[in-house]
């Protein structure tokens, strides 16, 4: 039997829980070509909500091409043209035929070479002339709007991991370019995500930066205990397997509802479990998971300072007052500054996330460790 509960790829389909309000929302928003920026801490299901309301609106308009940029191994600008440049020659049309033909007519500046691996569309190379992109990018940044207008679609650009765009030479003036171009679009809606939090949210809400206001901010949450509950114990029993709606809340728990680790703990209990899931079982794989990812934790905490560590230590303790004088002395936190420095440090190594004025551990199974077995508290 094929192993139920996925993490570390797309949720589809039966994998796929909740999110009926966020998928709705989405699916509105790219029929009406409205952009939308998502936001959420790593793996919370930025990437599987997009794909899911992308197939939903495909299905329901006719009209609407869906063009998916990844951008997880993208360093440089030219690399990102050529991603772009590709994924809109691959989305908009169904045959390679016409795909080529669109390449060689919208691209001829940059005398594509365009390959094809099997007869999926999603296998299509285009490969641009280097020296011509470095000229004239500005084409490219066009493509989807004259594509679109010229075939009469409307498209809708998803662009993954859009926080690499800071590893450019020039990511300010990436941007500016970026928005002077797409902000023209009529026929060409897009929706921006990625994991970095607070480097999307410096792009996209702090009004100096050229992307400010670009569109609408969309801020994914967790997924809430009951939905969870109901997944796993119907996964289960679909499976021939049993497991109490208590077992349940306490995989949620122990993952926080972090939608990578409910998956990944739900998977291990399922593995363990013959026909009933018990206590012990849930336990027994959470520490596993633990343990299989402690010399990562192991090897994080080597890179941080001796200010970062002691500031874990006290919010691991369940410390709330930090910069009180008496949760200073006793931690050893030196001042107010250094609390706040150590903070901003742990927030861009994503270590800490700050949401609505809380700073908080981003991943449970490290401030579990942290707590347990680094700190022993
Ligand atoms: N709606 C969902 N229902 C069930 N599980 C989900 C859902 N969304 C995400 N997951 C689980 O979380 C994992 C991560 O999802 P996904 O890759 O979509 O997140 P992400 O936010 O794009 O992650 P990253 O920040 O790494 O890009 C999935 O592999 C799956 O196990
Ligand atoms: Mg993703």
């Amino acid at each position: 039997m094929k192993t139920p509960f996925i993490f570390g790829k797309l949720a589809k389909e039966s994998n796929f829980t909740d999110r009926t309000d966020e998928t709705q929302h989405l699916v509105t928003n790219f029929k009406a070509l409205i952009n939308t920026i998502l936001i959420s801490p790593r793996r919370w299901g930025k990437s599987s909500l997009v794909y899911k309301a992308a197939q939903i609106a495909k299905k329901e308009d006719s009209s609407l091409r869906i063009c998916m940029v990844d951008l997880f191994n993208v360093r440089t600008e030219e690399q990102f043209y050529t991603a772009l440049a590709q994924s809109v020659i691959a989305s908009t049309e169904s045959k390679w035929q016409e795909a080529l033909a669109n390449a060689t007519r919208f691209l001829s500046r940059f005398v594509p070479k365009v390959s094809f691996a099997g007869d999926s569309m999603t296998e299509i190379t285009v490969d641009l002339n280097m020296e011509e992109l470095r000229r004239n990018p500005d084409e490219i940044l066009d493509l989807a709007e004259k594509i679109a207008t010229e075939k009469k679609v409307r498209i809708i650009v998803c662009i993954d991991e859009f926080q690499n765009i800071a590893n450019f030479d020039d990511p300010l003036a990436f941007q500016r370019k970026l928005r002077a171009h797409w902000q023209q679009h009529q026929n060409v809606g897009y929706c921006l995500y990625g994991s970095k939090r607070h480097m999307m949210m410096e792009v996209f809400t702090d009004y100096s930066m050229p992307f400010y206001k670009f569109g609408e901010l969309m801020f994914l949450d967790k997924i809430a205990t009951p939905e969870w509950v109901h997944f796993i114990s119907s996964t289960f029993s679909e499976t021939g397997k049993h497991i109490s709606d208590k077992l349940c809340e306490s995989i949620v728990s122990f993952a926080d509802n972090h939608p990578y680790y409910v998956q990944q703990l739900s998977q291990q209990v399922w593995l363990r479990t013959e026909v009933d899931a018990t206590e012990e079982i849930v336990c027994e794989a959470h520490s596993d998971i633990i343990a299989q990812l402690g010399l990562m934790f192991d090897n994080l905490t080597q890179t941080l300072t001796n200010g970062q560590i002691c500031l874990l230590r006290a919010m691991s303790a369940g410390e709330k007052s930090l910069t009180s004088k008496a949760v200073m002395d006793k931690y050893n936190l030196s001042s107010p500054t250094m609390i706040s420095r150590a903070r901003k440090a742990l927030v861009e190594k994503d270590i800490l996330d700050y949401i609505g004025g809380v700073y908080s551990f981003q991943d449970p199974m490290y401030a579990y460790w942290m707590k347990h077995q680094y700190f022993r508290l």
